[in-house]
């Protein structure tokens, strides 16, 4: 963090009074803002000046005067420390109204845009255990606590859990993650027990060695589940191993894994092998089931995803015959899920793998209305493409937190598509493209969807029509 000439200030007796960007809660000190992590707005605090970025300062609370209402207590033992679930300890009911005035705000001060009052945001059933996928890593440098290195004892160096947040280097090492079902942690703590007793080295990424690196754990609301793990190098060692993870685990179907001996975490430009069952997982959305491959991008969400998937059939009132653009598709969930009323579906998509997977899953639900180009949006989605396949009658665009690319948005504009759904997972970028849309569509309907409880990002869906 820079410093400036506040760096180390005591503010005393301030008030938290709003939630802001990035999950951080502000308040206002002298005509400066001040960013604070696991605040509560109406809490009243002591603060220390820890930092500064761009036109705010950074605070810590040192000390409590009094504790805002909101709060709860955190259910987690590796809160403050593991970079996840940073809202727990606000109530769930409070983490709702702070995620539904996030859209409000961007939409106010980012778009300065004109729009209906937002309904009510849908929360979620699961405040925990509603993630179908983890990334653990597998380190020999642990992050070790200051009571810990105080204790003069042996320390145990390895670990498996989640990087300290900002440290490539530390990770720290899980007990309990409530983030997905058990047996995720059994699973985990299992396998990292198992390791230390048969020798099997943790990765240094320093040194780019060990033999342990990552472990995917993916699971479905089918009960599937499917593991896949990252080697550093192929080794003798694996078989058994994964021999042993089997029998301990019957009811993982699939066990695959990766040989990673570059010096990146990505696998997708690496084959994966399979060791036991099927390269794939089934998932459910309503009528659809889907392949989930190794490789595949599935919301993380599956119980809001269908949902999120619900709330875009409502906007969209598809006719029978209407052709329906999904831009950015992913594998083609949206799309597919609106296949039965719509005339046509057109996906677009950049990842190659992910277009694969579109076809697969529109022809093992007997989808035969569908067909997917793959390439980026800027140059696919142009007047060739709306020559080819005619004027949509409703697009749905569905970008990543990067949202759009302003020639993509000129192409909606002129799209004349009576209708455009915007599912956006990051409200200042759709902000910021909806106002450039302005001229052109009505912002009808706002409706967010909370994709992932205990943190502060919220899904937004913007129903527009054209003016
Ligand atoms: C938020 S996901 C949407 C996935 C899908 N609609 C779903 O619900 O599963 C955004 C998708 O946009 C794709 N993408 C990112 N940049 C792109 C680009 N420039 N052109 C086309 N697709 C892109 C990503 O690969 C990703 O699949």
């Amino acid at each position: 963090l820079a410093r400036n000439r506040h760096y180390g200030q005591l503010i005393e007796n301030i008030t938290i009074d709003n939630a802001g960007a990035e999950g951080k809660c502000i308040a206002r000190w002298e005509g400066k803002v001040i960013f604070v992590s696991y605040a509560a707005p109406g809490d009243i605090v002591d603060l220390k000046i820890i930092g500064r970025k761009r036109k705010f300062l950074i605070g810590e609370i040192v000390k409590f005067h009094q504790k805002s209402t909101d709060r709860i207590e955190a259910k987690c033992e590796h809160f403050g420390l593991c970079g996840g679930c940073k809202w727990q300890h606000l109530s769930y009911k409070s983490q709702l109204r702070y995620k539904n005035q996030q859209v409000i705000d961007a939409f106010q001060r980012i778009g300065k845009l004109d729009f209906p009052e937002p309904l009510p945001i849908i929360g979620s059933e699961n405040g925990f255990h509603y993630r179908n996928k983890m990334e653990y890593t597998f380190s020999n440098s642990r992050w070790i606590l200051q009571e810990e290195a105080d204790s003069g004892d042996d320390l145990d160096k390895n670990a498996v859990g989640f990087h300290i947040p900002g440290r490539y280097d530390k990770v720290l090492n899980l007990n309990t993650c409530h983030l997905q079902e058990e047996p995720t942690n059994e699973i985990r703590n299992w396998i990292a027990q198992y390791a230390k007793k048969e020798g099997l080295s943790f990765y240094d990424v320093k040194n780019k060695e060990g033999l342990l690196r990552n472990l995917i754990i993916r699971n479905t609301t089918l009960d599937e589940w499917m593991l896949l793990f990252s080697f550093g190098y192929k080794s003798e060692q694996i078989d058994p191993f994964l021999e042993a993870v089997a029998s301990q685990f019957p009811k993982i179907q699939s066990i695959l894994f990766v040989i990673n001996d570059k010096p990146n975490d990505t696998i997708y430009d690496l084959d994966v092998v399979s060791f036991k069952g099927n390269p794939w997982i089934n998932e459910k959305l309503g009528d659809f089931t889907y392949k989930i491959r190794a490789k595949s991008f599935f919301q993380t969400n599956s119980h809001q995803a269908k949902r999120l998937y619900d709330v875009v059939a409502n906007f969209a009132e598809i006719e029978s015959g209407d052709k329906v653009y999904d831009l950015y598709c992913g594998t083609g969930t949206i799309g597919l899920y609106l296949s039965k009323e719509a005339g046509k579906i057109v996906g677009i998509e950049s990842v190659p793998q992910a277009i694969e997977d579109a076809h697969e899953n529109a022809q093992n639900n007997g989808v035969s209305n569908a067909v997917f180009e793959v390439g980026d949006m800027r140059k696919v989605f142009d007047d060739r493409f709306v020559a080819k396949y005619g004027r949509a009658d409703i697009i749905i665009t569905d970008p990543p937190r990067s949202g759009m690319h302003k020639d993509v948005v000129e192409q909606l504009n002129h799209s004349g598509a009576p209708k455009i759904i915007y599912v956006s997972c990051n409200v200042a970028t759709q902000a910021r493209d909806l106002d450039l849309m302005r001229e052109h569509y009505k912002i009808e309907r706002v409706q967010p969807v909370d994709m992932f409880p205990q943190t502060h990002h919220v899904e937004n869906v913007v129903l527009l029509t054209k003016i």
